[in-house]
């Protein structure tokens, strides 16, 4: 298959010219979410590996300039269902990447209403249009929040699956309609629990209107465009007291849903580093990379938080022969340290 030559390779990155994990064939992809942070980058990915790219998003979280001007793109909501009916069928793609969705844990626990109206009524419909459009391949972007407070650690795709908040469990009704529409409609799907995503490609990086993440925060203040940083509890019975999460590389991402595009790749797998950082770990390594002090300030727990998230992506490894490249979370932060400094306001629109 012919490639065209990586837009990220620009940043340093280790790709090795061949060793991209890359799904065997050209192939048209749908992504809903393209313009948000992770669609983007996954679109851009996509497009270098020589696909051809459909988005579609509402851009009410996503920006209309973080979609690649090589893609295709369709302004639309997936609550309008003859919308998303139609740009489907008329699109023939024969994989969806849906990443559109709401995907912040604190806003969940106060609008729960929010969550299961978009992430699960809406998805429907998108469901229902990659049935009627003969889609043959279906990657969702979920969580490891479907896991709640995991029994041990690192987290494996045996756990089980208890959220304790309503983003969590939104994303796991939909994983079980995934299995529903699979075995009565023949729609093939891969669901990605992704851990915490960072980090950013030359282009594209993370800009949310209300930014509510860690990284992205913490950075704010090494910007100079804060004063401090908050740490959201102190309390936690991990070995300084802060959160500790599993952090992973953006473009590793990407890589896994191109994988998950193949012929016969399915079910669920969990995508993290399986290396956990704390709240106050990041801090200190963002202001290593920046060069920075980043005054911190304590503050209560935030409710719905689960003191400790770290990944088993041995499955992924193994059944979708994904290789994490920029594992490290220095290499994390020095992307996203990269991007914002290049684009200290974000996206312009
Ligand atoms: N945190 C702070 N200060 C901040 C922001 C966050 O201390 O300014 C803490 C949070 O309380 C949490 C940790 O940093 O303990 C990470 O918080 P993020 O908001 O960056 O990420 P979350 O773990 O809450 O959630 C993210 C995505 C979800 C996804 C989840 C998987 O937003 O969509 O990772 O772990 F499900």
């Amino acid at each position: 298959m012919k490639r065209n030559p990586p837009a990220s390779s620009k940043l340093g990155f280790a790709w090795a010219k061949g060793d991209w994990p890359l799904a065997c064939r050209a192939m048209k992809v749908f992504v809903t979410g393209g313009a948000g942070y992770i669609g983007s980058i996954c679109v851009e990915q996509l497009l270098d590996a020589g696909h051809t790219v459909v988005v579609f998003d509402n851009l009410s979280e996503g920006h209309r300039s973080a979609v690649d001007e090589r893609a295709m793109f369709i302004e639309g909501c997936l609550s309008d269902r003859e919308t998303i009916l139609n740009a489907v069928a008329s699109n023939q793609p024969e994989a969806i990447m849906h990443f559109a969705a709401n995907a912040l844990v604190g806003e969940s626990m106060t609008n729960p209403s929010k969550y299961f109206r978009n992430n699960v009524a809406n998805g429907i419909n998108l469901l229902d249009a990659a049935v009627e459009g003969g889609v043959r391949k279906f990657v969702f972007s979920s969580t490891c929040a479907t896991f709640g407070v995991p029994e041990t650690m690192p987290m494996t795709e045996a756990l089980p699956q208890n959220p304790i908040n309503p983003y969590g469990e939104s994303k796991l009704i939909f994983e079980k309609l995934l299995r529903w529409y699979q075995e009565l409609h023949g729609l093939e799907f891969v669901a990605l629990r992704y851990f915490n995503a960072a980090g950013a490609s030359e282009k594209f990086g993370e800009h949310h209107r209300i930014e509510t993440h860690l990284i992205p925060n913490v950075l704010k203040v090494a910007l100079g465009q804060a004063k401090e940083c908050k740490i959201f509890g102190t309390d936690y019975p991990t070995p300084d007291g802060t959160c500790v999460r599993d952090y992973i590389h953006i473009i590793d991402l990407a890589q896994a849903h191109m994988l998950a595009m193949e012929p016969g790749k399915n079910g669920y797998y969990n995508l993290g580093n399986g290396e956990g950082y704390s709240v106050r770990q990041v801090i200190e390594t963002c202001e290593r990379v920046s060069g920075k002090p980043i005054p911190a300030i304590e503050e209560p727990r935030r409710p719905g938080d689960p003191p400790r998230l770290v990944a088993g992506a041995q499955k992924a490894i193994d059944e979708l022969g994904w290789k994490p490249q920029f594992a490290s979370l220095d290499q994390i932060v020095e992307s996203a340290w990269r991007w914002h400094q290049a684009n200290p306001n974000g996206y312009p629109d």
